[in-house]
């Protein structure tokens, strides 16, 4: 007889403006995790490693011009073209840790506010992904943000356009969110974050089932 199904992973999705710690916070949960005997992996968007990752990274860092709906599209496959691993990764008892998802790719695209761009035309293409568990949302002013030693180079890394793309996100708040205050110091804030990610890692192991994106 097949030995039974092992208990699923969490998919767990970090989000936020930039600056904000998610990198960080993500790879201190993924140390905590393993150090707990629960197999996790840290994964985030955009994979700059695919080939729709590579025009993707060009894009960024104004190597590329792509037309913002275009790109937009281009975003939602990268995560399109992982799914498959992923869903195969938390069937088999991974904890996915990941760093920016679809939110992401709303709040990004609608905050250029361009006629064509609404958003429930940025939300379209994503529709049908697996949804996340949890999304922790590492909220940060702007202001604070630009005060941890400024920006960096890449395209929409500034502060007038991080304003805008905060709203957005505020309007894509749903159940599964848990708002993490980022003005915290990083111990305070892995503290909380281990506290929720155990507590829906174990609601998961006891089979809750995965959603879809945007039911
Ligand atoms: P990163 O800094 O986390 O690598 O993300 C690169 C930038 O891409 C960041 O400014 C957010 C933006 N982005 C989108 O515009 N659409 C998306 O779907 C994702 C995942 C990120
Ligand atoms: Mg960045």
């Amino acid at each position: 007889t097949a030995a039974p199904a092992p208990p699923r992973g969490a998919f767990l999705v970090f989000e936020g403006a930039d600056r904000a710690g998610k990198s960080t916070q993500c790879g201190l949960l993924v140390e905590h995790l393993k150090a707990q005997g629960v197999p996790a992996e840290l994964w985030r968007f955009p994979d700059r490693t695919t080939a729709i990752g590579k025009m993707i990274d060009a894009y960024l860092t104004s190597q590329a011009e792509i037309d913002d709906a275009a790109v937009h599209l281009l975003f939602s496959a990268n995560r399109w073209e992982k799914s498959q691993e992923l869903q195969r990764k938390l069937a088999a008892g991974t904890t996915l840790v990941v760093d920016r998802y679809a939110y992401s790719g709303v709040a990004f695209t609608a905050a250029k506010a361009k006629p064509g761009l609404d958003r429930q035309w940025c939300q379209a293409p994503d529709a049908g992904l697996p949804a996340p568990d949890a999304v922790f949302f590492l909220s940060l002013s702007t202001e604070a943000a630009a005060a941890r030693g400024g920006y960096g180079e890449e395209r929409y890394e500034k502060a007038d356009f991080q304003k805008k793309v905060l709203e957005q996100f505020q309007s894509l708040r749903g159940p599964a969110w848990r708002m993490v205050d980022a003005s915290q110091s990083v111990e305070a804030i892995q503290q909380q974050l281990r506290e929720a990610a155990g507590a829906v890692v174990a609601r998961c192991a006891r089979g809750a089932p995965l959603g879809r994106l945007w039911e």
